[in-house]
């Protein structure tokens, strides 16, 4: 079996690194926002090239601190992308604010600059890109765009641990970025947790007032806040797996690599490789089909595991129909919706597994 993850497949010198983090904190009787996240967030900030981390527990509540510690107005728009994960878009409506949805490039599935500029509105407060699948592309464009209409740049980086653009790391763009470190990310916990990185000490101050209750000292809440308190086992265990980040990233552009020279059937169309090695992180490696249940289902005869990110824009979903959307609609999102399959891409795949997935999708 392929699987789409293998954490029982990690090496036994991280299990064995983890195990003593793990008996650490056992024996430190501290477990809730001590001196690991403090640690752990001083070294993910370095990681993103930015002065403030804040630790909070999981990628959505990292997003909806940001967002609340914006102050925004009850009717202020929010504009993202339909092709992400729900929480992106549950987090603007738990923050208060509106979501607005544009299309997608089809070539990378990112949010198109075009099509946000058809939904500015006077409503409009910030644009929320989505670094999907691992990639930050035309940062340049965006922060023309941002700057023309006066709005704020807001960044989901759940899925872009690393990747840089030009030498700045995701989150570093706009005014805050988001993390996930959810299992399956390329940096993930052993449970849920989560971090906002922003170069803004204002913004960094607040978050650590909103993710204890908005407490500023002890039983004074100024603010409407939430728990959202990381603990120090996943703060001491991320630490210990930061350092296998680097090559664990590699070894997912490598697969890429791959599958982006060795991929030949006509029935495939593969997106956008990287404009430059640092672009894309390979969270996913994500290929397009208009026969996807078909495809679907001769990898699993050949018990290679597959998924799809996502099989329905948030503009399907129940709670999110009344949504407004680019007027041109968003047809690029639907298609990729129907089309997108994600092939196992994960740092303890082997060689063989890699050819063998190759050899599966051509054959096909
Ligand atoms: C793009 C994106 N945004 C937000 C999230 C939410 O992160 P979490 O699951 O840690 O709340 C995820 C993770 O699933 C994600 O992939």
């Amino acid at each position: 079996m392929i699987k789409m993850n293998d954490f029982a497949g990690e090496p036994e010198e991280l299990l064995q690194e983890q195990i003593s983090a793990v008996e650490k904190v056992l024996r430190s009787g501290w477990y809730v926002l001590g001196p690991e996240v403090k640690n752990f967030e001083k070294l993910w900030a370095e990681n993103c090239l930015v002065n403030h981390a804040v630790g909070v527990a999981n990628g959505m509540e990292a997003l909806e601190i940001g967002l609340l510690s914006l102050n925004l107005q009850p009717d202020d728009e929010i504009i993202t992308t339909p092709m992400t994960a729900f929480a992106t878009v549950l987090a603007i409506i738990r923050a208060g604010a509106v979501p607005v949805l544009a299309d997608i490039d089809p070539q990378t599935g990112l949010l198109d600059p075009d099509s946000v500029e058809r939904c500015i509105s006077p409503k409009t407060k910030a644009i929320l890109l989505v670094h999907l699948y691992g990639q930050i592309r035309q940062m340049d464009r965006w922060q023309d765009l941002y700057q023309h209409y006066n709005l704020t740049l807001l960044e989901d980086c759940a899925q872009c641990h690393l990747a840089t653009w030009q030498g700045q790391a995701g989150g570093s763009f706009g005014i805050w970025g988001a993390y996930s470190f959810y299992p399956t990310k390329n940096l993930g916990a052993i449970g849920d947790a989560g971090a906002l990185v922003t170069n803004d000490l204002a913004i960094a101050q607040q978050a650590i007032i909103l993710r204890n209750y908005g407490q500023t000292q002890r039983y004074h809440h100024p603010e409407i806040g939430l728990n959202s308190r990381l603990d120090e086992l996943q703060a001491a265990l991320l630490s210990v797996r930061l350092k296998w980040l680097a090559e664990f990233t590699q070894q997912r552009k490598y697969i890429a690599n791959c599958y982006l020279t060795k991929i030949t059937n006509p029935k495939i169309t593969l997106l956008d490789p990287p404009q430059d090695q640092e672009n894309h992180v390979y969270h996913l490696f994500v290929i397009k089909t208009d026969q996807r249940e078909r495809l679907m289902e001769h990898l699993n005869k050949s018990e290679i595991n597959n998924l799809s990110h996502y099989p329905i824009p948030i503009h399907h979903q129940e709670p999110c129909l009344g949504i407004r959307t680019d007027p041109q609609g968003l047809k690029y999102a639907e298609i990729h919706a129907d089309q997108c399959l994600s092939l196992p891409c994960h740092p303890q795949m082997t060689d063989p597994q890699i050819l063998r997935v190759i050899e599966v999708i051509n054959e096909y």
